[in-house]
């Protein structure tokens, strides 16, 4: 793909790490942010992970910092937004970005489950807007969920799936516009079925997480629910369904036992204790543990 010019919106754990996957791309990224020191870090923090993970540290120098949003965006082939989760703060800044860009600058949003429709629904020229959801950390995770709502112009998906494959991501298409696309739908389901085990009495959180790391956690990297569903046979999967389905918790929202969680301020690591305790050296093992992992993965891939 030609080099294009990207504009990336927020600088915080995402922006910064899009950015970086952009420039080591060999496109010419923008980064811009409200806050000036997040802005003023990211390059050092481009550079570090570039850094620790081997990778060529010149591209740091493709990524220019700039504080003021309109020049940030305004010769932009592609704009993608990552500030904080908030419905109307992004409905307002593609307002905003809308009135400065060329009329065929894509826009993109990574949102985590908010529908790309709500986000770009007023934009005068919705054929262009996408959302592309990442994971963290977006330079070690592979996956960009490009998700189109029922405006987006087909031309559109197709340049932005193959600007984040020639970046080395996996983009994959979701072709309906729903809250949590594909990946957090997915895991939200589990995580429901999760808390339910705890809050009644099943298990407790710790083997929760246990059997699911020791068992069919080990396997999922490589082998995905429905090739695994065709591998053991779909009449014993029905056969498995029939059983087991009707009794998981089908809860419309929050479990209670959650929500109570919150409401005696255990709001996980920040906190100290969320469904467990967490001392400080706890924590950093476990975040070490997670990075090792996704780095041992990305060194697999290549
Ligand atoms: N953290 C994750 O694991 C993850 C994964 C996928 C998607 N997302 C989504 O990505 C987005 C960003 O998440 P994050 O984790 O990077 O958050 P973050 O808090 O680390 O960063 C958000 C940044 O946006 C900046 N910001 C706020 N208002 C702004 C404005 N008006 N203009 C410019 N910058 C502004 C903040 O100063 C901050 O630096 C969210 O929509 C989030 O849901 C997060």
């Amino acid at each position: 793909m030609a080099k294009a010019r990207i504009a990336v919106v927020g600088a915080g754990l995402m922006g910064h790490g899009i950015a970086q996957v952009f420039a080591l791309a060999g496109h010419d990224v923008t980064i811009t942010d409200a806050v000036k020191a997040s802005l003023d870090s990211a390059p050092s923090r481009i550079l570090a992970n570039l850094k620790d993970l081997g990778d060529d540290q010149s591209a740091v120098e493709r990524v220019r910092a700039c504080a003021d949003l309109d020049e940030a965006v305004r010769d932009a082939d592609y704009v993608v937004e990552a500030v904080l989760e908030d419905l109307s703060l992004k409905q307002d800044l593609f307002r905003q970005i809308e009135t400065v860009v060329r009329p065929d600058t894509i826009l993109a949003s990574n949102t985590s489950v908010i529908p790309i429709t709500q986000i770009m629904g007023g934009l005068t020229r919705r054929g262009r807007a996408l959302g592309t959801h990442w994971w963290n950390p977006p330079y070690l995770v592979p996956l960009v969920e490009v998700i189109g709502t029922e405006w987006t112009a087909p031309a559109v998906v197709d340049w932005t799936i193959k600007l984040h494959a020639d970046a080395g991501k996996t983009p994959v298409h979701v072709k309906k516009d729903v809250p949590g696309f594909v990946g957090n739908r997915l895991q939200h389901a589990l995580w429901r079925e999760c808390v339910a085990l705890v809050q009644n009495g099943i298990c407790d959180a710790e083997t929760v997480d246990t059997v699911i790391k020791a068992s069919f956690g080990r396997r999922l990297a490589v082998l995905g629910p429905l090739e695994n569903a065709d591998l053991v046979g779909t009449d014993l999967t029905l056969a498995i369904h029939n059983t087991v389905l009707p009794d998981l918790d089908r809860t419309p929202g929050a479990l209670p036992y959650l929500q109570e969680l919150v409401k005696a301020g255990k709001l996980g690591m920040k906190s100290g204790e969320g469904f467990r305790q967490w001392t400080a050296a706890e924590q950093a093992a476990l975040r070490q543990r997670v990075l090792q992992h996704l780095r041992q993965a990305r060194e697999r891939d290549k």
